[in-house]
């Protein structure tokens, strides 16, 4: 581009040290596989998206895991961030984007959009649009500082209906975790386009990158992450079924849809000595496990992820916590969830289930003859999943697990 990132307001030493950490923060993108297209590293290397949030020391803006939350709503959730660059690169990635495309972004912030901006070139045209008036004001300050003004336009407006009046779109950028595809995004969509979307299936987010294939979009990239729930007409969140409360030690299930848990013998059956079944199966201890959970939840009807605090864990309430949350597989008053231990090799951990409850034991047991499954026949393979519009009859639905949302009907399918 033609303007120059970010020197409007910096010193020259300023410039020089926030180079240094936006290399830096290119070497981590790589490390971590997030980042290895030329241009999508020229872009990183190039935007100062530390003026974005200048409440947080320049380099935590700059640290490729970080994002800087920027509002929470009354009940403490949090409503708003600049994503990591982690994530966004990641994204951006998936959207495949060319010099001359007009992107819409879902979901403001600022650097995001400059990022895009880069991507698209002179000949591009980006559109980020936002729900909230007080984000657009800061991304349009950031975008007039860093002099991303010039080709990206700024929308404030729920983005259920998506922005008509730049549509069609080469790309749809979604920013914001959804739980279901309005029409207005796939029509805006040219045919063929992608659209990017940290979509939430039985309580799994999952950033998919789709391609428009007339009124049908079909995955060819699936990610994990994590994002700030919709608002707006599209606003569907979890609900969450508490099993543990005492000060910071909350342990809840997360509920997407699944039935209504017997939460008292639940939470009863919690406090019990479990039983530990173990599957033979092993993972290096960096390599992630979205692959496998969504296959669980494709393969098992009722497996909400339990949510619990690092201190239950501590505590020795339950024998693994992340903070997306561990499938548990429910039945009745019983439940397992996905734990591991330490095996000889000191980088391998093996897959098991911890059960409790009367059926504790045959549940763990379920649990693990799926990841044995998984194991055998679809390690290393990606889900595929199709989006189509409510109302298609199941016999014109690809074979696999199905999410009904009021717009779409989601298929989880495996090869
Ligand atoms: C993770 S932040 C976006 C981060 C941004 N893309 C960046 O530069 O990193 C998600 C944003 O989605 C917005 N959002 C939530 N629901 C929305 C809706 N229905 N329409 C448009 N924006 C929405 C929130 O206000 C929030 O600012």
């Amino acid at each position: 581009m033609d303007n120059v990132p970010g020197m409007t307001t910096e010193t020259g030493q300023q410039a020089t040290s926030a180079q240094h950490l936006r290399d830096a923060m290119v070497r981590q993108l790589i490390d971590l596989g997030a980042a290895r297209s030329p241009r999508v590293l020229a872009a990183f290397r190039t935007v100062s998206r530390h003026l974005a949030t200048p409440q947080v020391d320049m380099a935590k803006a700059y640290e490729a895991e970080s994002a800087t939350i920027t509002k929470t709503d009354e009940n403490g959730v949090d409503i708003s961030s600049v994503s990591a660059p982690r994530v966004q690169a990641m994204q951006i990635e998936q959207a495949d984007l060319a010099p001359g495309m007009t992107v819409l972004e879902i979901g403001s912030g600022g650097p995001n959009a400059a990022y895009l901006a880069e991507m698209v070139g002179d000949q591009g045209h980006v559109v980020t649009v936002d729900i909230d008036e007080d984000v657009t004001a800061r991304a349009e300050r950031f975008l007039a500082e860093t002099g991303y003004d010039r080709h990206v336009t700024v929308v404030t407006a729920d983005a259920e209906a998506g922005v008509p009046v730049h549509a069609p779109y080469d790309r749809i950028i979604v920013t914001v975790q959804a739980a279901d595809i309005p029409p207005a995004w796939i029509h805006q969509l040219k045919d063929g386009g992608r659209l990017v979307v940290p979509l939430r299936m039985r309580g799994m987010t999952r950033s998919v990158a789709f391609v428009r294939n007339g009124e049908r979009l079909v995955s060819d990239d699936i990610q994990l992450c994590g994002f700030v729930p919709m608002r707006g007409a599209g606003e569907n969140r979890m609900r969450l079924a508490v099993l543990h409360e005492a000060d910071g030690e909350e342990v809840a299930l997360r509920l997407d849809g699944h039935p209504e848990p017997d939460v008292p013998a639940l939470s009863a059956a919690l406090y019990e000595p479990g039983t530990e079944v173990w599957s033979g199966v092993t993972v290096g201890g960096m390599e992630s496990k979205d692959h496998l959970d969504l296959w669980l939840t494709t393969a098992l009807d009722n497996l909400p992820l339990m949510a619990a605090k690092p201190a239950a864990r501590h505590r020795g309430i339950v024998a693994a916590a992340s903070p997306i949350g561990i499938p548990a597989l429910v039945d009745g008053g019983s439940l397992a969830y996905r734990t591991s231990r330490r095996t000889d090799d000191p980088d391998r951990w093996e897959l098991g289930a911890l059960g409790h409850g009367p059926e504790g034991q045959k549940t763990a047991e379920r649990l693990v003859e799926e990841i044995q499954a998984w194991d055998r026949e679809h390690r290393g393979q990606q889900a595929r999943i199709e989006v189509h519009p409510a109302g298609t009859p199941s016999d014109r639905l690809p074979s696999g697990q199905v999410v009904d949302r009021p717009h779409t009907r989601i298929t989880i399918s495996w090869p």
